[in-house]
């Protein structure tokens, strides 16, 4: 499964990628909001700090204007996944878009039958949304599971990228389901690293290889 992270924040993307873990970035207008930067400046300076997939969504509602903001976005770098909302104007500028060989990532999905209408419009990722869908009584993994079954009865190369990634187990359950992406804030994947016993077992091995007063070096 690729992980990407989800935030405009240059700092935190730096810092992930030089894990050599980090195969792309989301953004959406409120993450660059919270960013305080240009949009097209912070987007190209992600874009050169990361060379997998880089989303930035359009912020029209029709057609014809999305794909003029498309213009713009898909000239900043060559990794740009223009992102679009899961709308009849969005999936028009979707498959627009594909058809010229652009990324496409169709956001804000919450059905699974949304999800079959943008991989039938030729999106390279469809992102839907665990977190909040949870947030509102609804399973958000099953909507993962009823994806995968359907991508797969029928082949369709658009990755699930899951979003709106709240906690880890979000993370474990997107992989057993067999996802392609899942987007994280930072905080999330660097949670990921952790484990009580594995902090506890490097202390216990600390403390005996100093009592051997030995060095490797
Ligand atoms: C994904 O592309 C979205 O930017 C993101 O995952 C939304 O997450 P949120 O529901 O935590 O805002």
């Amino acid at each position: 499964m690729k992980f990407f992270v989800d935030t405009a924040d240059t700092k935190d993307i730096a810092e992930l990628y030089e894990t050599g873990l980090l195969d792309g970035v989301t953004t959406n207008p409120s993450l660059i909001a919270k960013s305080g930067r240009s949009f097209l400046e912070v987007v190209a300076e992600i874009c050169k700090l990361v060379p997998g997939p880089v989303s930035a969504e359009v912020v029209a509602l029709d057609h014809a204007t999305m794909m003029r903001e498309a213009e713009v976005l898909r000239k900043i770098a060559d990794n740009v996944a223009v992102k679009v909302p899961l709308t009849i104007d969005g999936l028009k500028t979707c498959k627009a878009l594909s058809d010229d060989g652009t990324k496409v990532n169709v956001t804000l999905c919450f059905s699974a039958n949304q999800a079959l209408l943008a991989a039938k419009a030729g999106a390279a990722f469809i992102s839907p949304f665990v977190g909040r869908h949870d947030d509102n009584g609804f399973d958000g993994m099953e909507l993962i599971a009823d994806i995968r079954l359907i991508y797969d009865n029928y082949a369709f190369d658009t990755e699930i990228l899951v979003a709106s990634v709240r906690h880890p187990v979000h993370v474990l359950e997107s992989a057993k389901i067999g996802a392609d992406v899942m987007t994280a804030p930072p905080a999330v994947i660097k949670s990921l690293f952790n484990h009580v016993l594995t902090e506890k077992g490097i202390a216990g091995f600390m403390a005996d290889w100093a009592k051997t007063g030995q060095s490797i070096l």
